[in-house]
Parts: C-alpha cells; sequence; structure tokens
C-alpha cells in the first residue's frame, strides 16, 4: 500500500542510526562519549518539580484549553515583558508541547502547498522536513564565503513572491553562532516591508555566552505586536533543562495565533496540564538554575574549543551560545557520515555529522554532558585523527588501536 507523498518525502535521521549504535555499545559495557546530545543534564528547577508534585497529588489532571491554560499564558506574558521589553496580551500568546510544535503550527498556519519558507544554513534538523510537512518548499541560504552565516542580502535575494516565513534561529542550533545587529534590523525591515512572517526560534536565547545577550527582531521595531509580522517562538526545555516537559509557545498577531490555536486544538489539542503546572513554576520561580546553567556550559565550551583547536588541520569559529560547537572537519574526510562512524567505531565518541544541517564536511559536538566527556571526547577525536600519533589510546582496560 503506498503512503502518502508527504510521508515519502521526509527522511530517516543519520543520527538515529548513531544513536542506535552507541546504546548497543553502552550497553555492552563500552566507554561512549556521546558528544551528540541535545539537552543540558542539569535537574529541572525545584520550583518546577514541586509545582508539578503538588497537582499530580491533586489527581485530577484535566484538558488545558487548546492553546494553553490562562496560567500559561500569564507566565508567558510576563516572561516576554521581562526578557524582551515587550509585554503581550494573552490572545497574543499560544503554549504548544514544545518550541517544535509551536514551530510546526506557525508552519500549518502560514505556508499552502508550493509556498516557500525561507532559512540559512546550517539550519536545525528539523526545518526542511517541517516545511515540507506542510506541503511548502524549502529554500536554504547558503553563506557564499563558506562561513555559517549568510549575509542580509543572501537572505534577500532568496526571498520570492511566495516566500511566506524567513525561519531563524539565533543562538544557533547548529553552530552557536548569534546574529548581530545590523543582521536583524535587516531581517525586521525586510519582514516588515514584504510581509514575509519573521520566525524567530529563540529556544537557545538565554544560553549565551561570553557577557552577551541574544539580539531580538522586536528590537527593530516600533510596530504594535499585531502590526509586525515577527513571531517568537520558546520554551523551558533548554533554559530550564526541561526538555521531557515538553512546553513551548508562542507570541505573535493574534489573528495568527489565533489560527495556530485553531490548528493546535485538532491536532493534540492543548499541551499537558501537569507540564505546563510545572512550566509557570520555572517561570515565576528562581532564575539561578538558568545563570548556573549557562556558566557550566561556557566552562564546556571553553574545554571543548581548547582541545579541539589544537587539532591540525581541523577549523572552528567560536560558539557564543547554545551548547554545540560546529567544527569544519573536511581536511580529515570530506564525507561527515562516514567520519562520524569511523569516530564511533574507533574511539566510541557519537558526533552529529554536519550533513544533517545542510553543512557537509562538518560534524557537531554538543558540551551539553559533564565536562569530563567533552575532554575525554576530544581527546580521542584528536587521538583518532592524528596518523603518526601512538598506536593505541588507553581508557582504564580498554585499549583502542590504529
Ligand atoms: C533550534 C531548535 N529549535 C527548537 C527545538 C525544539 O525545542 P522543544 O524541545 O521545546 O520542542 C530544538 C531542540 O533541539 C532546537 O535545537
Amino acid at each position: 500500500m503506498p503512503f502518502s507523498r508527504i510521508a515519502d518525502s521526509i527522511g530517516a535521521s543519520a543520527t538515529l542510526a548513531l544513536n542506535a549504535e552507541a546504546a548497543r555499545l553502552r550497553a555492552a559495557g563500552e566507554p561512549v562519549i556521546h558528544l551528540g546530545g541535545g539537552e543540558p543534564k542539569s535537574r529541572a528547577p525545584e520550583s518546577a518539580v514541586t509545582a508539578g508534585i503538588a497537582m499530580l497529588e491533586t489527581g485530577e489532571v484535566r484538558y488545558s484549553p487548546a492553546s494553553g491554560t490562562p496560567e500559561m499564558k500569564d507566565a508567558v506574558v510576563a516572561y516576554t515583558e521581562r526578557f524582551y521589553g515587550r509585554k503581550p496580551e494573552r490572545t497574543q500568546v499560544l503554549a504548544s508541547a514544545g518550541c517544535k510544535q509551536a514551530i510546526m503550527v506557525a508552519l500549518i498556519a502560514l505556508v499552502d502547498p508550493g509556498d516557500e519558507v525561507v532559512y540559512p544554513v546550517p539550519y536545525w534538523v528539523s526545518y526542511p522536513d517541517m516545511v515540507r510537512l506542510t506541503g511548502g518548499v524549502p529554500v536554504e541560504v547558503r553563506a557564499a564565503d563558506g562561513s555559517c552565516q549568510p549575509t542580509l542580502d543572501e537572505m534577500a535575494a532568496a526571498c520570492g513572491p511566495r516566500t511566506k516565513a524567513i525561519l531563524l534561529n539565533s543562538p544557533n542550533n547548529p553552530s552557536g553562532g548569534v546574529f548581530d545587529q545590523d543582521f536583524m534590523r535587516g531581517m525586521v525591515k525586510l519582514c516588515e516591508e514584504r510581509g514575509i512572517h519573521l520566525l524567530m526560534d529563540d529556544i537557545y536565547h538565554r544560553l549565551v555566552f561570553d557577557g552577551r545577550q541574544a539580539i531580538h527582531g522586536w528590537d527593530f521595531t516600533d510596530r504594535d505586536l499585531d502590526d509586525t509580522p515577527l513571531v517568537v517562538l520558546n520554551g523551558v526545555s533548554k533554559m530550564y533543562a526541561m526538555t521531557g516537559f515538553r512546553i513551548g509557545w508562542a507570541v505573535g498577531p493574534r489573528a495568527l495565533i489565533k489560527a495556530m490555536g485553531n490548528i493546535q486544538s485538532h491536532q493534540t489539542g492543548g499541551p499537558s496540564t501537569l507540564a505546563q503546572k510545572a512550566a509557570v513554576a520555572s517561570i515565576h520561580g528562581q532564575q539561578d538554575s538558568v545563570d548556573e546553567l549557562r556558566v557550566t556550559l561556557e566552562k564546556n565550551r571553553d574545554v571543548l574549543l581548547g582541545l579541539v583547536r589544537e587539532i591540525p588541520g581541523l577549523k572552528v569559529e567560536r560558539p557564543q551560545g547554545t551548547f554545540y560547537c560546529f567544527a569544519d572537519f573536511s581536511a580529515f574526510d570530506k564525507d561527515c557520515a562516514r567520519l562520524a562512524a569511523y569516530l564511533l567505531d574507533k574511539v566510541q565518541v557519537v558526533t552529529v555529522p554536519g550533513v544533517e544541517f545542510g553543512m557537509p564536511g562538518y560534524l557537531r559536538l554538543s558540551y551539553c554532558g559533564p565536562v569530563e566527556d567533552a575532554r575525554e571526547g576530544a581527546r580521542r577525536i584528536a587521538w583518532a585523527l592524528d596518523k603518526n600519533g601512538p598506536a593505541e589510546y588507553r581508557v582504564g582496560d580498554r585499549v583502542f588501536t590504529r
């Protein structure tokens, strides 16, 4: 029986195969180092845990309104006021099952089959398939200079009459890059002039290093939230280490938010009330855990970056945020999926091939785990790539050989 064209157009992630192999090795007691992860390993904030338990103990966990509980929307209003300096109305807020769902319903609300959605390369792995799920056409914008950030002109040149939305993610997964003021100002102007929706995936916006801050699109418009095509997409997953709670949100023009809520009402209904309760508590509670996480990640970045930069032939920009480091390994193997498989096989280090993010020749190395993993992973990679190095690499009783 044939499946739909959409189902046939969606690929399985190459990362899954690597993860499955890593899990198999780990189950067999092998000393696998996972630099492929996408979630902080710290505990969720105490406020979230306590609020979740308290609700669970009532034994009354009911349906949520499709676009989120009023309490959750108020928390997002307060969050937006505090961290973006804008105060939306409740009707300009939608709560979803993760930032991913918020992005997906925004795309469904905006894109007709054949419409285009533009985003820079490298991009988050899910963007192309999310656009395809709507029947839309993904338009990838690659920097002519080979860097990880296309220019404003390159972005503008990719937009045509069928462009419905531009998707921007800053700080960026996988590069860790943060868009600068001129770029953001230009993108907002372009989108307002041409009536293109600017979907800002801000999921890492508080995980920015070196005393810097993420630049927000709203800073470059005086228009009311209803009159600008900007939509902020965010959530508790990364900053509060609450990935499994599955709570994200969108803030934008109320007509779009309403359409998104209608779609969500038939898709999943409202997000879990239990998880919303915990998310509300994390937003209103102490924010120390976010600061602690950022400081830890910054230290991990420095350790990993310091070690990988010593590998001759490897090129890497200093990540300004997130918990990823995106390095050009093409001097060793232009086929990064093959290189990732080699590193897993040779020294049991899991990485993510850059081709998944639109940049073959690169590998994404994550430093959201323990700093020892970042250190040990980088050392093993250096050994595996050094053809003239020692014949053996020892980890306790385990000996890797060439
Ligand atoms: C760039 C980006 N956007 C969105 C998400 C999804 O976030 P959530 O877990 O809240 O759905 C991720 C998760 O890896 C991400 O890296």
